[in-house]
Formats: structure tokens, C-alpha cells, sequence
């Protein structure tokens, strides 16, 4: 499979498989295996849409959107590695250094914030559930656009201190951050569940 991206600014085409094709063949690539160029400002407008273009029942858009990007993401990463180091006094350098490179290996990070609050008529686990569509929608769209992307948790998604320095309230969780950039060479597949363990037919 070779990934074709356009690099225009004002287009943000595709690789040019069909949807069926890309969702088939799409895997994720992890953020040691991301690098430049990432999206451009327009491809990362186009993004944000459609993130934000999910299933929302109440309309409540509960989620929004963190980019880090630039030096920003050396800055992100020094408060995930000053916190490690802090929990950690034991840690080497090397590791310390590994910290600190969290959200800086892919060219774009975008941290998705989970905003599910009590409503009286819609449960937090739709809410929930909306933030996960928003993080898919992200890495779809950017293997559509011909990047590669992963969506990691890791230990620093669910630490409050590093939310509190990221702009997240106490209230709100951090779904995930999706790591955008582009691959050297497609990765292989992974084993795939067989259909007949985990469908049933009803009836
Ligand atoms: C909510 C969530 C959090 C995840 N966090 C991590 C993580 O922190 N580290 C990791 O290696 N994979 C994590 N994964 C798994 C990867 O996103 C992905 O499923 C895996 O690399 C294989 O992806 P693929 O089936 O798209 O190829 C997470 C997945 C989900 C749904």
C-alpha cells in the first residue's frame, strides 16, 4: 500500500483509497515511528471538524480539543517529565529524557478532553462514549489525509497534576492523545479478532 498526501496548503486530499479500502487497511503507528511532516494548519482545521463531527446525543459537545504543536510540545513535556522525576527520585537521566520527549516524537498531538458531566437526561457513559468517537474521527481522518496517527492514554492522561497544568478542570478526563505525523513505511498488521468469537446473531 503506498500513502500519497498532498501537501497543499488549501487541499486537504486524500490517499485516494475508496472509505471501505482505508478503514480495511488503516492501523495505528505509534509515536516513536511518527515523524514530519504532520498535518498543515488547514489539514488540522479540517481535523478538528470532523473530531468534533460525532454522534452527540443531547448535543452537548462534551469534549473539546487540545492542541500541542511546535515548542509547545517540548513545554507539555517538561511538566510530564518534572512530575515523573518528582514520583520517580531513582529514575536515570535516560528515562527522565524519555519523559520529557512524551508529546514531542509526533509532529502534532491532539489531546481530546472528555467534558461528560450528570445531565438529567443523557448518562455520562454516552458522553464518555462520544469523547472515544471524537478520537477515532481524528485518527481516521488523518490516515485519510495520508498520515499516520495513534491514540495513547499513557500514565500522564490520568494524572491530575499534569491535567491541571494542561487546562482541564477537575471535572474533565482526558480520552485520549491522538499522535499525528507521518510513518517511514506502512506498519504490518496486527492479529485481528475472528468474527465468529465476538458476533452473535440474536434470535
Ligand atoms: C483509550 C485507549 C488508550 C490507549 N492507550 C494506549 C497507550 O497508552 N499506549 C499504547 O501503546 N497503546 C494504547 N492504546 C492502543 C492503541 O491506540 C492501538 O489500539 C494499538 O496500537 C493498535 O492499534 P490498531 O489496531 O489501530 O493498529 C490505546 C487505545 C485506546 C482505545
Amino acid at each position: 500500500m503506498t500513502l500519497t498526501r498532498d501537501t497543499s496548503t488549501t487541499d486537504t486530499s486524500t490517499t485516494g483509497m475508496s472509505t471501505i479500502d482505508l478503514l480495511s487497511a488503516r492501523r495505528s503507528v505509534g509515536p516513536n515511528f511518527l515523524a514530519g511532516p504532520g498535518p498543515s494548519p488547514v489539514q488540522l482545521d479540517t481535523l478538528l471538524r470532523i473530531a468534533s463531527r460525532v454522534p452527540d446525543h443531547g448535543k452537548l459537545a462534551p469534549w473539546r480539543f487540545i492542541v500541542f504543536e511546535g515548542e509547545a510540545r517540548d513545554k507539555a513535556g517538561e511538566v510530564i517529565a518534572r512530575l515523573y522525576a518528582q514520583d520517580n527520585p531513582d529514575a536515570d537521566e535516560g528515562r527522565c529524557a524519555a519523559e520529557r520527549t512524551r508529546l514531542s516524537r509526533a509532529p502534532l498531538v491532539v489531546g481530546v478532553v472528555s467534558r461528560a458531566a450528570a445531565h438529567p437526561k443523557i448518562p455520562d457513559w454516552e458522553q464518555v462514549l462520544s469523547a472515544g468517537a471524537a478520537c477515532m474521527n481524528l485518527v481516521t481522518a488523518a490516515h485519510a489525509q495520508g498520515f499516520a496517527a495513534a491514540w495513547h492514554t499513557e500514565w500522564y492522561a490520568y494524572d491530575r497534576r499534569v491535567l491541571a497544568a494542561f487546562g482541564l478542570s477537575p471535572q474533565e478526563r482526558m480520552a485520549g492523545f491522538v499522535h499525528i505525523g507521518t510513518a517511514a513505511s506502512p506498519p504490518p498488521d496486527r492479529p485481528r479478532p475472528a468474527l465468529e468469537e465476538i458476533v452473535t446473531r440474536f434470535g
